[in-house]
């Protein structure tokens, strides 16, 4: 990296400067305070964000709130440009790179930023702190470092640490191998078992072959069988059939036969019982000749049953009637006078009607009466008590009114007309007073000044004489005493007046409060009051009137309303028989009925006699003359048994007129008898020739299931072993599928091996005792040398240096070799410079173009700070060197030399260029 230009902006006390760096030595000079070793902080700043142990807001100019570093720089031939700001709550880093159209945008935010310049530099900002930036002070850091410390930071500078780093981080990758190496070898180990099983699946497979072909052979032999057995048994079935033909016409055959001889019985078995029922008929029509007769009596003693009943009814209701109109005539005058009643009522009730508000009238109006009588009392008070108040005021006694206005009028303009008397002779004697107090001031004046003076008059300044000045005084004085007796007297006379009119005033003030008004509304609301009160009393006169007569209304009603209650069972009898006669029949109606109903009963009568006469039944003939006594169940009973004679006639009537076609029946039944028999004959015959063998055809169906089972078991067994058959055959094939898989993981795993030999290998080459002793061994001695050559050009006592396996320096002087603790400071720097010189040379195949120091000449003296100065003027090991000093020798050294001054507390940088022009890049 190459630094190109730097711009700072309220960078501590920088407030804005901007530096171009040209390639070669750079020095950068000013006082002590200027603000140099700021530019390199800046530097430090711009690239990692960090510089040094210090906080970061301290860097912001005092009273600054923002600071701004942009950072111009060279890498690998690109220009890129960094900036940071920073205030303090917040920081903004942007990295561009520059192309032709200018610079882009390639990183944001400060911690992408820092990562990307890691990258672009290939140096952490730790490294860049101590192999680059070489802050003030620090200078001899490297050697007063701890053993372990400085090994590691010699490490870093020759990038040992990252073959450390990479040693150390080969032991996971190599790890990983090794545990794939280890699952590849696990995969291996099942070839074994899988080639173990394939061997027992293939001998299953032949095993089973020879098995199926012997279940093959077997079935073949049984499916000839069971063809064989096959015709057999169809023969048979076939023979089977006919015989169970003909078995069966035979067997229907017996049926009919069975059935006609069971006909033929019945039949004989009906002509017979129809013999017996041709003599029963006889018998049973002689019982069944009263029984028309036996009806119609029935039939006569139950109407004239009902004709009785009949009259009963006629006759009751003819009573009832008869009653019904007696009620009527009883009642007829009861019911006239309820209704007249009701209607008088009717006419009081609208009467009463025209009343009906007298008495809330009456109550309403004897309220207002009490009110307004009160209100009268109230008035009547008040009106008495503002007559004896106004009386008192004006010590009077009236009554009336009028005569209190009038004199309270009269009084009023007397006393108006004393009070203006008494004003006027107040201000006439207060008058008086002021005047004599006035001529009295007067004269004292002249009378002192006469005091005062010898012998001139104090008005007229003319001489006088003693005497005329007593005589003067005299008058003066008795004039004076004079008016303070008129005075005294006037004051006297004021305050008796003013004490009068106080008195007047305190009567006209009381006057006032007659306010004749007020006395004249209460008087006038009184007699309203009083004329309401008369009107009230009229009206309630003619109302108690009307009230009489409303009570006269009432006591009416209510002795009609009792007449009414006395006659209601009356009026009630009456309109219940008049109801109860409109639903009977009138009596000549009923008459003319129970008339006719007579004659019938004297018709049935007879009829029922003739029919008891003529019956030729013991029982009935006995009541011939009276039946009163005849017993209806009997009766009924002798109907009901020959009821069923007729029923049974009836019957047998029916049985026996079929006896001819039972006959002709008969006869046919017979001879279909004879010819079934014959067919029943022939049928038997042919079944004998058939010679069907049911036992011979049993044994050969059973034999023929058999085998068939014998078949299917078999056919089964063989599917059965045929399905295992193609499981193993697909075993078999995936066994020998996984072990040529594995055959792929075999090579797989020897390359593993192998590829892990080599990481080992690598490893070991990463390690301590591999490049890096190597590295560490072969550098040593080279910086070794490089370092000797720096430190013999500022020609110390001590002649030489070395350094040991762990970059521990030893130097040599006159008393042979010693340790570095030994040397004086100056002596350390020189030695301090030489190594790192030294190292930055033997890196400079390396990444290293820069170094930035601060103060280096500090504890030099002037003859070895010129060997440094000479050291650096052909030094030109670094592209460019920066190097922060207030020493002015080292401007021999410059290429380029910056300036910075603090003017005011602000640093300012003044560019000067050295002798030579050096190329700006
Ligand atoms: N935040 C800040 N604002 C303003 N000024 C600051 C701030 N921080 C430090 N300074 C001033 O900057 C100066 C330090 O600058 P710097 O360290 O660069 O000086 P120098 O030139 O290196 O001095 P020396 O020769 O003594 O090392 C001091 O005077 C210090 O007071
Ligand atoms: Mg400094």
């Amino acid at each position: 990296m190459i630094i190109k230009s730097l711009q700072l902006h309220n960078f501590k006390s920088h407030p804005k400067s901007k530096i171009e760096f040209p390639a070669g030595i750079s020095i950068i000079m000013g006082e002590n305070g200027a603000g140099k070793s700021s530019i390199l902080e800046a530097v430090s700043f711009a690239l990692f964000k960090s510089y040094s142990a210090r906080n970061l807001p301290s860097l912001i100019k005092t009273g600054e709130k923002k600071l701004r570093v942009v950072l111009k720089f060279l890498v690998n031939g690109k220009t890129y440009r960094v900036t940071r700001e920073r205030s303090k709550s917040a920081s903004r880093a942007v990295l561009e790179q520059e192309d032709r159209d200018g610079f882009h945008q390639i990183a944001t935010g400060d911690k992408v930023v820092s990562t990307e310049i890691e990258s672009l530099l290939e140096m952490d900002s730790s490294l860049f702190l101590n192999a680059v930036y070489i802050r003030q002070g620090e200078i001899a850091d490297l050697i007063d470092k701890k053993p372990s410390e400085k090994k590691q930071l010699i490490g870093k500078l020759l990038g040992i640490e990252s073959l450390e780093n990479a040693w150390k981080n080969m032991v996971p990758l190599i790890g990983h191998y090794s545990s794939e190496e280890q699952f590849l070898k696990g995969k291996m180990e099942s070839k074994e078992t899988w080639e173990k099983k394939l061997a027992d699946k293939m001998e299953e497979k032949n095993k089973r072959d020879v098995f199926i072909g012997e279940l093959n052979q077997e079935i073949e032999a049984i499916h000839q069988e069971i063809e064989q057995l096959k015709t057999d048994k169809e023969k048979l079935d076939e023979k089977k059939l006919e015989y169970r033909e003909i078995k069966s016409s035979l067997d229907s055959l017996e049926n009919i036969l069975k059935g006609l001889k069971e006909d033929k019985d019945s039949l004989k078995k009906d002509l017979s019982r129809i013999k017996e029922d041709e003599s029963k008929i006889s018998k049973l029509e002689t019982e069944i000749l009263p029984l028309s007769n036996l009806v119609l009596l029935q039939k006569g003693l139950n109407n004239l049953d009902k004709y009785h009943q009949t009259e009963k009814q006629i006759l009751s209701n003819l009573k009832k009637v008869n009653d019904l109109n007696q009620v009527l005539v009883s009642n007829k005058m009861f019911q006239e006078e309820y209704h007249n009643i009701e209607k008088k009522i009717e006419s009081l009730l609208k009467d009463k009607e025209k009343f009906e508000g007298t008495p809330a009238i009456i109550r309403s109006l004897i309220s207002d009466k009490d009110k307004t009588k009160q209100e009268i009392g109230q008035l009547n008070q008040q009106i008495s008590e503002t007559f004896s108040y106004y009386n008192q005021i004006l010590e009077s006694n009236l009554d009336s009114a009028e005569e209190i206005d009038s004199l309270h009028r009269k009084l009023e303009i007397a006393l108006n007309h004393k009070l203006n008397l008494l004003d006027q002779e107040l201000q006439d004697k207060k008058g008086t007073l002021l005047s004599l107090k006035n001529q009295n001031q007067q004269l004292k004046k002249p009378l002192e000044e006469l005091k005062e003076v010898e012998d001139k008059c104090p008005i007229c300044q003319s001489d006088i004489s003693k005497s005329k000045k007593t005589e003067l005084v005299t008058i003066y004085q008795h004039d004076i005493t004079s008016n303070k007796m008129q005075m005294v007297a006037l004051e006297e006379s004021i305050e008796k007046l003013d004490n009068e009119k106080e008195e007047l005033q305190k009567r006209k003030n009381s006057f006032q409060k007659i306010n004749m008004d007020i006395l004249q509304e209460k008087i006038k609301a009184r007699n309203t009051a009083s004329h309401k009160m008369s009107n009230l009393e009229m009206k309630l006169e003619d109302l108690k009137i009307q009230n009489i007569a409303l009570e006269e209304i009432e006591s009416s009603i209510k002795s009609k309303k009792s007449r009414l209650k006395e006659i209601e069972n009356h009026k009630e009898n009456y309109f219940k028989a008049k109801h109860s006669l409109e639903n009977l029949d009138p009596v000549a109606t009923l008459e003319k009925e129970k008339n006719s109903l007579v004659e019938k009963i004297i018709e049935e009568d007879s009829r029922i006699k003739e029919l008891l006469s003529s019956l030729e039944l013991d029982y009935f003939r006995q009541f011939k003359e009276d039946y009163s006594l005849l017993d209806s169940d009997i009766l009924q009973e002798e109907i009901d048994k020959r009821e069923e004679f007729k029923n049974n006639l009836n019957q047998l009537k029916g049985r026996v007129s079929q006896k001819n076609s039972i006959s002709e029946k008969l006869q046919k039944k017979k001879l279909d008898l004879e010819e079934n028999m014959k067919n029943k004959e022939s049928l038997h015959s042919s079944l004998i020739k058939i010679e069907y063998d049911a036992i011979a055809h049993q044994k050969i169906l059973q034999a023929y299931e058999q085998k068939k089972d014998s078949f299917i078991e078999l056919t089964s067994q063989k599917s059965k072993n045929e399905g295992i058959q193609g499981m193993t055959i697909s075993a078999i094939e995936d066994l020998q599928k996984d072990l040529d898989s594995l055959k792929d993981v075999e090579k797989e795993l020897d390359n593993l091996k192998d590829f892990i030999k080599v990481l080992d290998y690598i490893r070991k080459l990463f390690g301590k005792d591999g490049v890096q002793k190597d590295l560490r061994n072969r550098s040593r001695p080279l910086i070794q040398e490089e370092a000797r050559k720096f430190f013999d050009r500022f020609n110390f006592e001590y002649s030489d240096i070395s350094l040991d396996e762990d970059y521990e320096v030893e130097v040599f002087g006159p008393g042979g070799k010693t340790t570095l603790d030994m040397i004086s400071g100056g002596e350390k720097i020189a030695v301090a410079l030489a190594l790192r010189l030294a190292i930055t040379r033997v890196l400079s195949g390396g990444k290293l173009e820069l170094i930035m120091l601060d103060e280096p000449t500090i504890h030099l003296d002037s003859y070895r700070r010129q060997e440094l100065i000479d050291i650096l003027k052909r030094l030109s090991v670094l592209p460019q060197m920066i190097i922060v000093t207030h020493d002015s020798d080292l401007e021999e050294a410059a290429d380029n030399i910056i300036k910075v001054k603090k003017e005011e507390g602000e640093s300012r940088v003044i560019l000067d260029v050295a002798q030579e022009e050096v190329p700006v890049i």
